[in-house]
């Protein structure tokens, strides 16, 4: 490993610790998305009523916003032990039914990045989500078949930041489909203050609310913001966060007032230096940025139209007149 990769290495463990240490056990700690948690609430009630499994849940929406703790929390509400893994961990059915085979009865099966499985291995999971079963191959040549073969009441959750790029029959297959929004600006606050709790940083009710408003709709950043600016604040202020310090330390780490970064405001630019407003399609976009189109659709692109930057139309992305005005450029005429 070069010296690169092992700082990066370094920070990602950094931030699984962190991220982790964070992350809310109940419903009742989870902050915000009130129509996702009522709706599980209730289904988790009716399961635990009947005592029976809970239907297989899809959780879906962009990065950071809370997929992987609510697999944890309905776990934990379901008094059920969690298996992990992911979409491409998972490459040949038998890897898929190893795995089904070693749950037991209640059991929840978190499935990451789940619109990444490829067709063989989903094909193993139509039958074990809808009926409990799979179907192995024993024997060779003529004298091969098939036999099915029982499995326990598990319960699939399925997270993807992609939606659409589930194929039909999976996504038929979840009784609970739930979309995870991006977050107010006071919800960020209050996790922001609980993090901060947590981390025993010494914040201001203002402190927080300002690195909520910068963190994009997404918890994960706010909690990594809050890191960064404890840093700053430490060094600097005696450690001690409140508005002024909040600004300061946003402003050096180069998020704007909408939390915009970086990236997103070079995005934006693009489209109106190289561009000059006309529409853009995606691939022409991550070329001319030098960014992966799927990191712009999954990552970048959703907060920008979320919060009317811009838009999406069938000719390609154009942009808002809100964002001239937010990056202080003139609209042009068309
Ligand atoms: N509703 C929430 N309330 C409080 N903290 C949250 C919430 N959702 C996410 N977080 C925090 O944000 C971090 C990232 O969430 P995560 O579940 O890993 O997102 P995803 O799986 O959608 O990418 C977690 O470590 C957790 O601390
Ligand atoms: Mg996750």
């Amino acid at each position: 490993m070069d010296d690169n990769r092992m700082i990066s290495a370094t920070l990602q463990q950094e931030e699984a610790n962190l991220e982790g240490s964070l992350r809310p056990q109940t419903l009742t700690e989870y902050i915000g998305q009130e129509k996702v948690k009522k709706n599980l609430q209730i289904f988790i009630d009716a399961a635990r009523m009947r005592g029976e499994s809970l239907d297989h849940v899809l959780l879906y929406g962009p990065p950071g916003l809370g997929k992987t703790t609510l697999a944890g929390i309905i776990a934990n509400e379901m008094d059920s032990s969690l298996k992990v893994t992911s979409g491409p961990a998972i490459e040949k059915p038998g890897e898929i039914a190893a795995v089904l085979n070693q749950l037991s009865d209640g059991d929840i099966l978190f499935i990451d990045e789940i619109h990444r499985l490829n067709r063989q291995v989903e094909e193993v999971l139509y039958p074990a989500m809808e009926d409990f079963s799979i179907d192995i191959m024993i024997g060779k040549g003529a004298s091969a078949r098939s036999i099915r073969l029982d499995l326990p009441h598990f319960t699939l959750v399925g997270a993807t930041t992609r939606a659409g790029m589930l194929t039909a029959p999976l996504r038929d297959r979840f009784g609970v489909v739930n979309r995870l929004e991006f977050y107010t600006d006071r919800e960020l606050q209050v996790i922001v203050l609980r993090s901060a709790e947590l981390l025993n940083v010494e914040i201001d009710e203002e402190g927080a609310l300002e690195i909520g408003k910068r963190s994009r709709g997404t918890p994960r950043l706010a909690n990594r913001l809050l890191k960064r600016v404890r840093d700053f604040a430490q060094v600097r202020y005696g450690g001690r966060i409140d508005k002024d310090v909040a600004d300061l330390a946003l402003d050096l780490l180069e998020v704007d007032s909408l939390g915009l970064d970086r990236t997103d405001r070079t995005l934006l630019l693009t489209m109106i230096d190289q561009f000059h407003g006309r529409p853009v399609g995606l691939d022409t976009l991550a070329a001319a940025i030098g960014e992966d189109a799927g990191t712009i659709e999954d990552v970048y692109e959703p907060f920008l139209i979320q919060r009317g930057l811009i838009h999406r139309t069938p000719r390609g992305r154009v942009l808002s007149e809100k964002a001239y005005l937010h990056l202080g450029r003139k609209i042009p005429h068309s």
